[in-house]
């Protein structure tokens, strides 16, 4: 078989050709403005509002960063800048609806294709799957804050509950207090202890995590598609509450909890950093809507760089705020912001940060529910997938089957899934699909320099190899264990292409393939 097969690539002029077809012809209305409040609209979620706490207090496979938290969202930003020019090239150069699996499709060739398409699964899915649960946990926090009674054991997950009541017992039989205990640990374990059992398993289980994926599932079969509007809304409902968040916790700063500034040195920041990486997924999905962007040449890295900006500002200050109202080590909770509040004995503010929290993690599980979807939508249309997934609904005219099929999946596995092992996998894909976008802007300037180029990548090839070099230190900082299954994950993608998508696809069974090398 020859080896070029893999590298066929579907024509460009054939992608743009279908976006100036007049009844497929997306309105180019997007300006700067509101593509920066996308970026921050799909990228301040749960990484802020839960992830943030670990990463500076450290986990059972990590150090914390401490205060240093900050250092970390600085070194992140840059390697998500280098990666974003990567991305406004290819955007720029491809401006069709789709992503990162697009652009490949149509420069890189349909394996590179299909690896970033099944890796971006990592991004969507399951990095929704860590939203969810972080949206439950703040959830309880909101119905605490109203007395309302949530029963523990259907509020978090088996694994949890279980090491939690391990970690209880072990204290108990050596007769110490288990108070000393982090307050989720002793909600856990409490949650494990009351839950009740059939056949001796005790039934624990996120409820809320579940619930809410179900319930954006259901709006997104019956297409009610996220309007700027609506995403106005939510961003300046989460913009507020951050302010809020910095205002009030401002005056509860106590210099001393900044010291020491880094209690782990080096290797506390780049564990945290690999950590709160998280919190700026979503950035590259400005990208996604290159079609429907005026000037997507200039429009297109403004929008990614200024969502970037406007992230690291926000985040830098409620690392600092954060860290200056508690000590590092009583902020590894799911809920931190919150945490800090309750933690000074202001409850009516830690309720209206959960509030804040809640609304910022429906806006981002909505973004990415509503972009899985679509992309194996895309997969299936390209014949890389069953026939059956790129159904559209005969009513709505939404991509049901794919949009149910992520729905129920992302419930199932928020209600049974621990939030840091599920953060850590959706970065590990996520990062990788940075690597393999920041590679292809490399082998495209070598093998078509004369291509259109809209927008270019400055100082290249020094910005791509600094987005591989960093991405690649992140993802280093993983630990072990996601490492083996993110392998898991694509050795399991790769045996899917070879023996199934391989043959099928579209282009397989095209008379005019388009193989590699020669330019569409
Ligand atoms: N950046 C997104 C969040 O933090 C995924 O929720």
């Amino acid at each position: 078989m020859p080896i070029a097969r893999f590298f066929r690539r579907k024509s460009l002029d054939q992608l743009v050709g279908e976006t100036v077809v007049p009844q497929h012809q997306l309105k180019r209305v997007l300006g700067p403005i509101q593509l920066t409040a996308m970026g921050v609209g799909a990228a301040v979620g749960a990484g802020i509002f839960s992830s943030i706490g670990t990463a500076v207090a450290g986990g059972a496979e990590h150090v914390g960063a401490g205060p240093a938290i900050v250092v970390s969202f600085l070194l992140v930003a840059a390697a998500c800048a280098l990666a974003g020019f990567c991305y406004a090239e290819f955007a720029a150069m491809v401006p069709t609806s789709g992503s990162a699996y697009t652009y490949a499709y149509a420069t890189l060739g349909e394996l590179v294709a299909w690896v970033i398409g099944w890796d971006l699964i990592l991004e969507y899915a399951v990095g929704n799957v860590a939203v969810a649960i972080s949206w439950s946990g703040y959830f309880q926090q909101l119905l605490r804050g109203l007395n309302l009674d949530w029963p523990g054991w259907l509020g978090v997950d088996y694994r949890t509950a279980l090491q939690a009541a391990r970690q209880a017992a072990e204290l108990s039989a050596a007769q110490a207090d288990l108070s000393a205990l982090a307050p989720d640990v002793q909600f856990a374990a409490a949650a494990w202890a009351a839950a009740p059992q059939v056949a001796g398993l005790h039934l624990v289980f996120n409820l809320p995590a579940f619930l809410i994926v179900m319930l954006l599932t259901a709006i997104l079969v019956l297409g009610i598609r996220e309007s700027a509007w609506f995403n106005a809304v939510m961003v300046a409902v989460k913009l507020l509450i951050i302010f809020f968040f910095l205002l009030v916790g401002a005056f509860y700063v106590q210099p001393a909890n900044w010291t020491p500034f880094a209690p782990h040195g080096f290797r506390g920041i780049s564990m945290g950093a690999a950590i709160i990486f998280f919190a700026y997924i979503g950035f590259d999905a400005v990208s996604t809507v290159a079609e429907e962007t005026r000037q997507p040449q200039r429009n297109m890295p403004i929008g990614i760089l200024a969502s970037l900006v406007v992230c690291t500002v926000l985040y830098i200050a409620v690392a600092g705020v954060l860290t200056g109202m508690a000590p590092a080590a009583q902020l590894g909770t799911a809920e931190p912001l919150a945490t800090a509040f309750a933690a000074r004995g202001i409850h009516w503010a830690a309720g209206i940060v959960a509030l804040g929290a809640v609304v910022a993690t429906t806006s981002v599980l909505f973004v990415f529910q509503l972009g899985q979807p679509r992309i194996l939508f895309s997969m299936a249309r390209d014949r890389l997938l069953p026939d059956w997934a790129a159904r559209v609904h005969p009513r709505f005219r939404t991509p049901h089957i794919t949009t149910i099929l992520t729905g129920v999946l992302v419930a199932g596995f928020a209600g049974v899934s621990n939030i840091n092992e599920v953060v850590e996998l959706c970065n590990i894909g996520t990062l990788f699909a940075f690597v393999l976008v920041a590679a292809g802007i490399l082998i495209l300037r070598r093998a078509e320099p004369n291509r259109p180029r809209p927008f270019r990548t400055p100082w290249v090839p020094w910005v791509p190899l600094g987005a591989i070099a960093t991405c690649a230190w992140l993802m280093r900082e993983l630990p072990e264990k996601t490492w083996k299954r993110f392998l898991y994950w694509l050795v399991a993608g790769l045996v899917i292409y070879f023996f199934y998508s391989f043959r099928r696809s579209r282009l397989h069974n095209s008379p005019h393939r388009n193989p590699a090398g020669r330019s569409p």
